[in-house]
């Protein structure tokens, strides 16, 4: 739902008092103390506030991390006058409140808030005020607001705050648009001349892949017969006379005519609709968000390749060199970004292969599938691994949890995901890490369809168990509850 103008004013009102205890804090001398969330979003909100506090000339550092810790207070020794988190938070109020009571605190977030606030905590949050955190506003974009409110030269991070959006999934409206707050983001990045949207063909990789490649690697849609498959795709391309090389170089789909692109659109709706897929001819064609002041063929140009390029950075311990990128470093930052990329999609499959090569690294229970980790797959990227093989599954009704060990925290890394069809079950991962990680002595939540959870690794084994039980039940009750509507 759209947010009413009232919510919006509360919300606005509160990013502005955020931003006055930054600029106070500032013009005080203080040091601020930068907490961001290390996937992409969280990535794009900490370049948002760095920028900005570096325009004020503030003393103040930044890191980046999965989570918070009990041990927060012991990486404060240096006292700082004011504490900001950034994309996370909201989820730690009872721990931050126990531990971070003698300083100031401020948390721009738009995950679930859960806990009690002290008064002398400045929360911005959507959820507070109505607004969907989900799907209207990102943490980049709550952070974007904030740094509005602090000087409106900031708004030239309003890209970078579309980026997080994209990149936390939130691109939820018709056409795969951003909406809510989201849009007004859009708005002000275009209107600065930042941002262009244009409707097109949106499969992922519009400026840095081969055309052939785009199509094969597509799930959304998934094209059957051709996404997984590039020697198809090419012979698709060629009866379709699109031409795959300029000379020596691949093409990419922002080389495209508008001729051919309405060929290629043609074409792949006639392809989908012989199989009878209608739904998915309607995912063919979206809106793209292109940073016109980034150069064409380089994953910055493409709002959705920039988030990938974030999340790689965060995944492989880099997470610095992707702020530099958001605060506007174009040179060596970007040059080892890129490499950091590359790295990354080699670690991705190295991961696929290493899941595939033995049985017992992926056991299939009653009601979920177990990928053993362990200390092979980083926990850093194993919710990629469990991303992308949820959608690929030999029986996609059952969820997937994959994890990963850290050792020396002595908790295992869970990310659980599962597929629409699943959540329209009745089924919420969120909901059913927390309630399977507080019974093993850990921390679990996130949303219906991708969740996590931390245990302490003597506990895994039990964890699955329940896990496997939760879901079980759940499925249960709701087979039995259809059974009862159908008599009906
Ligand atoms: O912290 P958080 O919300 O940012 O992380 C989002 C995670 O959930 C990402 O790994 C993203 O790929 C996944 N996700 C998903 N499908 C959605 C929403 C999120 O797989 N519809
Ligand atoms: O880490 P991963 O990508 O698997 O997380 C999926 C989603 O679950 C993210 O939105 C993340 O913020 C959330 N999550 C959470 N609490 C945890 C672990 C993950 O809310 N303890
Ligand atoms: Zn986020």
């Amino acid at each position: 739902m759209t947010p009413t103008d009232s919510q919006v004013a509360d919300f606005l009102k509160s990013a502005t008092e955020a931003a006055r205890t930054i600029r106070e804090t500032v013009e005080e001398n203080g040091l601020i103390h930068v907490f961001s969330h290390l996937d992409a979003d969280g990535i794009a909100a900490a370049g948002i506030i760095g920028k900005a506090l570096l325009r004020l000339d503030a003393r103040f550092r930044i890191r980046v991390t999965q989570w918070i810790e009990e041990k927060i207070i012991e990486v404060l020794s240096d006292k700082p006058q004011l504490i900001v988190f950034t994309d996370l938070g909201s989820g730690y109020i009872d721990l931050l409140s126990d531990k971070l009571a003698n300083f100031k605190v401020v948390i721009l977030d738009h995950h679930q808030t859960v806990g009690e606030q002290p008064p002398s905590f400045v929360h911005v949050n959507p959820h507070l005020h109505g607004i969907d955190g989900a799907r209207d506003i990102s943490g980049a974009g709550v952070t974007y607001f904030v740094a509005k409110a602090i000087d409106k030269a900031n708004i030239d991070s309003a890209a970078i705050a579309t980026v997080g959006a994209l990149a936390d999934m939130q691109d939820k409206y018709e056409q795969r648009t951003l909406g809510g707050m989201n849009e007004k983001i859009v708005e002000d990045a275009t209107k600065a001349g930042f941002l262009t949207v244009e409707k097109d063909l949106v499969f992922f990789g519009r400026e840095t892949r081969p055309i052939h490649r785009t199509l094969a690697s597509t799930t959304n849609p998934f094209i059957p017969g051709i996404s997984g498959e590039e020697d198809k795709s090419l012979a698709f391309l060629a009866s379709l006379g699109i031409k795959t090389r300029n000379e020596d170089k691949w093409r990419a789909l922002r080389d495209l005519s508008d001729e051919e692109k309405k060929k290629l659109c043609s074409a792949l709706a006639d392809y989908l609709l012989s199989k009878g897929l209608r739904y998915e001819v309607s995912n063919l064609i979206g809106n793209v968000y292109v940073l016109n002041l980034e150069e064409p063929w380089t994953p910055l140009r493409d709002a959705r390749e920039f988030g990938v390029l974030l999340n790689a950075t965060g995944r492989m311990d880099k997470a610095s060199l992707g702020v530099a990128v958001c605060m506007g470093d174009r040179g060596a930052a970007l040059e080892q970004a890129n490499k950091v990329l590359e790295d990354y999609r080699k670690n991705i499959n190295k991961y696929l292969g290493w899941v595939m090569e033995k049985p017992e690294r992926m056991k299939e229970l009653d009601n979920i599938y177990v990928i053993y980790g362990e200390n092979f797959i980083n926990d850093k990227i194993v919710g990629a691994i469990s991303s992308i093989l949820s959608s690929g599954l030999p029986n996609t009704e059952k969820p997937l949890i994959a994890f990963a060990n850290v050792e020396d925290q002595g908790v295992a890394k869970i990310s659980a995901r599962t597929v629409e069809a699943v959540v329209n079950r009745g089924i919420n991962l969120g909901d059913i890490m927390q309630a399977a990680a507080e019974k093993c002595q850990g921390k679990g939540g996130g949303h219906n369809i991708a969740a996590g959870a931390q245990v302490p690794l003597e506990n895994i084994n039990t964890f699955i168990e329940v896990v496997n039980d939760l879901i079980g039940k759940k499925l249960k009750g709701d087979q039995i509850a259809s059974g009862n509507r159908a008599q009906i």
